[in-house]
């Protein structure tokens, strides 16, 4: 099993670059790498990831030399912009040139972090994406979007930076923890509403077999591919989120004011995705009349992956407070991602915040 999806990043085709996907990592991906012929290849992860997957990363290490592995702290928290001085001076004092790569090996706060370092050390060195969560997999490896984190906001510093390639071996999943799997499949249910085959498909895998730990890698590698391909289709029509890009902020708007209300500690980002989508559904039926029968089909998929559909007791004024108040937010206009139906998004419109203090009553109604 071993695959292969171009990204073309259609307005700087030099941009353009290949996802390949495997079981297991490939011994000629260690060849793949070489031949950037990197000056130095500095491998970022951090120490989860290093303790389970220790034997990988330094065989990768001693494949490419010259090289240098820094282990940081697991955690949100260390995707703050106070920590990218010491990894800029290390680099720096290890001679790192324009012609040197990071190779990123971790879920997406390394890949956000380390993908940061990589467009700004001097101006831009080589980047490498090696995701190792489900999320980082179907999302957060894809798309160059990549930031860092400050005090009154996450992801507030960042930039648009390409990886030269991304190396998806899904033999990492083995050890990823139970909680970190909602995450990913919050992300790819979203996938599967922007695109209808990729929707159909999803959909018979979870109502024929509903418990995603039997799903074996041949199954896992095709859901993952055609998942990250709703992203890829996208980004490739819009890099920089001028428009189009935004339609993967479909359910984020309200998961984003529930992350912010709770201080980022008490939610994972795919609880509270799975949280916000539901909402999403909600209002799309109010605005776009999304039917019954859509709504209640992607409940039940939900369900059956046993994503959280409920409001967790959160006060639709103190939710609608942070959608206010979101730092992103354009002269106080909430934008707003509804559906009209599988596969059809709608961007570009504005949330009536009366809209959202009924939908989460609803949601409160309907889920608890
Ligand atoms: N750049 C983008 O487009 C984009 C998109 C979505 C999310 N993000 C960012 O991604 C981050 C969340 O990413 P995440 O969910 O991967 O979180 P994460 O990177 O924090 O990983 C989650 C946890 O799993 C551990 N882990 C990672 N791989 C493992 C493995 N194979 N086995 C065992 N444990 C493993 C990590 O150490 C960590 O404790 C957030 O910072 C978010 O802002 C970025």
């Amino acid at each position: 099993m071993y695959q292969q999806l171009f990204i073309p990043i259609e307005e700087h085709i030099n941009k353009s670059y290949n996802i390949y996907f495997s079981d297991d990592f490939k011994k000629d991906w260690f060849d793949l790498l070489k031949n950037f012929r990197f000056t130095k290849n500095v491998l970022i992860t951090d120490d989860n990831v290093f303790t389970y997957h220790k034997e990988l990363i330094q065989t990768l290490a001693n494949q490419l030399q010259p090289s240098k592995i820094i282990v940081r702290p697991k955690g949100e928290e260390y995707k703050h912009i106070k920590y990218t001085q010491e990894i800029y001076e290390d680099l720096i004092q290890y001679e790192v040139d324009r012609k040197s790569g990071i190779i990123a090996v971790g879920g997406g706060v390394i890949g956000d972090f380390a993908g940061f370092i990589a467009s700004t050390l001097l101006r831009g060195i080589g980047f490498v994406q090696i995701p190792t969560t489900l999320l980082a997999m179907v999302d957060s490896s894809v798309g160059g979007k990549v930031a860092v984190n400050v005090d009154v906001g996450k992801n507030m510093i960042g930039s648009f930076y390409q990886p030269r390639v991304v190396l998806c071996s899904l033999a990492f999943l083995r050890t990823l923890p139970e909680k970190e799997w909602i995450c990913g499949l919050a992300e790819m249910v979203k996938h599967a509403l922007l695109k209808r085959n990729v929707y159909e498909n999803f959909k018979k895998v979870v109502f024929n077999q509903p418990d995603y730990k039997t799903w074996d890698f041949e199954l896992w590698n095709r859901l993952i591919y055609e998942s990250i391909q709703v992203k890829a289709e996208v980004v490739s029509k819009d890099e920089k989120e001028s428009g189009l890009r935004s339609i993967l902020n479909l359910g984020h708007t309200v998961a984003h004011a529930i992350e912010s209300l709770t201080n980022y500690k008490e939610f994972s980002h795919g609880e509270a995705v799975s949280r916000g989508l539901v909402t999403a559904l909600l209002l799309s039926k109010k605005k776009f009349q999304l039917s019954d029968k859509i709504i209640e089909e992607v409940i039940q998929i939900m369900r059956l992956l046993k994503l959280p559909l409920d409001t967790a007791n959160l006060k639709a004024n103190e939710i609608a407070h942070h959608l206010i108040y979101d730092k992103k937010n354009q002269k106080g206009k909430i934008k707003y991602i509804y559906l009209k139906d599988i596969g059809n998004p709608v961007y570009d419109l504005e949330l009536d915040i009366q809209d959202f203090l009924d939908a989460w009553m609803l949601q409160k109604d309907l889920f608890g």
